[in-house]
C-alpha cells in the first residue's frame, strides 16, 4: 500500500518557515509582500482557487490585492491594469488567474506582466530562464509545488524514467524542462500519444496534468512507482482526480490524493515565488 504524499502536511511546515521569513523582514521595518490576484468573470473554480490562494496569503502575512473585474471586460481594459500594477512600486507579484473569458488573448496578458512581477512563471522571459536552467526566473507554481512534494519525502528524480501525461503551457511542458534539468529522464505524453499505457507502465515516477477523471488506471501503472495527481475534476458532485486512487494505491510506492495533494503545494510555491519577488524588489531599494 502506497505512502501518502501529503500536500497538506508539507504545506503547512514550508509556510510556517515563510510565515517566519516574512516576519524578519517586517520586524526590521520593511512593508509587507504584497500580490495582485486578478480575476476576469466568475467561474466558481477560479473563484474558489482565487480565494484559497488570497486566504493562504494572509496567513503567511502577504498582503493580497484583489481586482475582480466582469465577465465582459474589454481586453485593453486588463491590459491597462496590468501595466498599472507593474508600475505600482508596493505590487511584488501580478497573478491573473487562468483561463480568462474567451475574447480576451492569455498571451498577450501574460507577455504584459512584468518578468520580474510575473510570479506564475508563464511569461516567455521566465520560461526561457527554466529552459536555459537560470535561477534568477520564477518556476511555475504547480511544476514547483511538485518538485518541493518529492524532495520533501527524499523522493531524487536523477535517472528515474519519468512519465509525464500532459503537455500544457501551465504544467506538462514547464514540469518537462524542470524534471529535466534535474536529470531524470523525461516522457512527455499528450493527446496525439499512440500508446499511453506502454510510457505509463514505464515510469518509476508518474504525473497526470489531464484533467480527465480517472484516466490513469491501476493496469497502467508499474508496481512501486511514484504516482502525482495534478487533476481536478467535478464528477457528480465530487473532485476526483486523473488517477482512479483507490486501485491505483495498492500498486503505487506513494501516492498524491486529491484534494490535498498537488494543490495546496501549488498554492505554496505562489506564496514562495511572491517572497522571491519581494526580495528582489526589497533589495533593489536598499
Ligand atoms: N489556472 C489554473 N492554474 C493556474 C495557475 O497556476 N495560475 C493561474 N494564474 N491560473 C491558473
Amino acid at each position: 500500500m502506497a505512502t501518502i504524499l501529503d500536500g497538506r502536511e508539507v504545506s503547512r511546515i514550508y509556510r510556517e518557515r515563510l510565515k517566519e521569513e516574512i516576519e524578519k523582514y517586517t520586524s526590521k521595518g520593511f512593508r509587507k509582500p504584497s500580490l495582485a490576484v486578478v480575476l476576469v468573470g466568475d467561474d466558481p473554480a477560479s473563484v474558489v482557487y482565487v480565494n484559497n490562494k488570497r486566504k493562504a496569503c494572509q496567513k503567511v502575512g502577504i498582503e493580497s490585492i484583489f481586482h475582480h473585474l466582469s465577465e465582459d471586460t474589454e481586453e485593453e481594459k486588463l491590459l491597462q491594469l496590468v501595466k498599472e500594477l507593474n508600475e505600482d512600486p508596493k505590487v511584488d507579484g501580478i497573478l491573473v488567474q487562468l483561463p480568462l473569458p474567451k475574447h480576451i488573448n492569455p498571451q498577450r496578458v501574460i507577455e504584459t506582466i512584468r518578468p520580474d512581477k510575473d510570479v506564475d512563471g508563464f511569461h516567455p522571459e521566465n520560461m526561457g530562464k527554466l529552459i536555459a536552467n537560470l535561477d534568477s526566473g520564477f518556476i511555475p507554481c504547480t511544476p514547483l509545488g511538485i518538485k518541493i512534494l518529492l524532495d520533501h519525502y527524499g523522493i531524487d528524480v536523477k535517472g528515474k524514467d519519468i512519465t509525464v501525461v500532459g503537455a500544457g503551457y501551465i504544467v506538462g511542458k514547464p514540469l518537462s524542462v524542470l524534471l529535466l534539468n534535474n536529470n531524470a529522464t523525461v516522457t512527455v505524453c499528450h493527446i496525439y500519444t499512440r500508446d499511453l499505457k506502454k510510457h505509463t507502465l514505464n515510469a518509476d515516477i508518474l504525473i497526470s496534468a489531464t484533467g480527465v477523471p480517472h484516466l490513469i488506471k491501476e493496469d497502467m501503472v508499474k508496481d512501486g512507482a511514484v504516482v502525482i495527481d495534478v487533476g481536478i475534476s467535478k464528477v457528480n458532485g465530487k473532485i476526483v482526480g486523473d488517477v482512479d486512487f483507490e486501485r491505483v494505491k495498492t500498486k503505487a510506492s506513494y501516492i498524491t490524493p486529491v484534494p490535498g495533494g498537488v494543490g495546496p503545494m501549488t498554492i505554496t510555491a505562489l506564496l514562495l515565488n511572491t517572497f522571491k519577488a519581494y526580495k528582489l524588489h526589497i533589495e533593489s531599494v536598499c
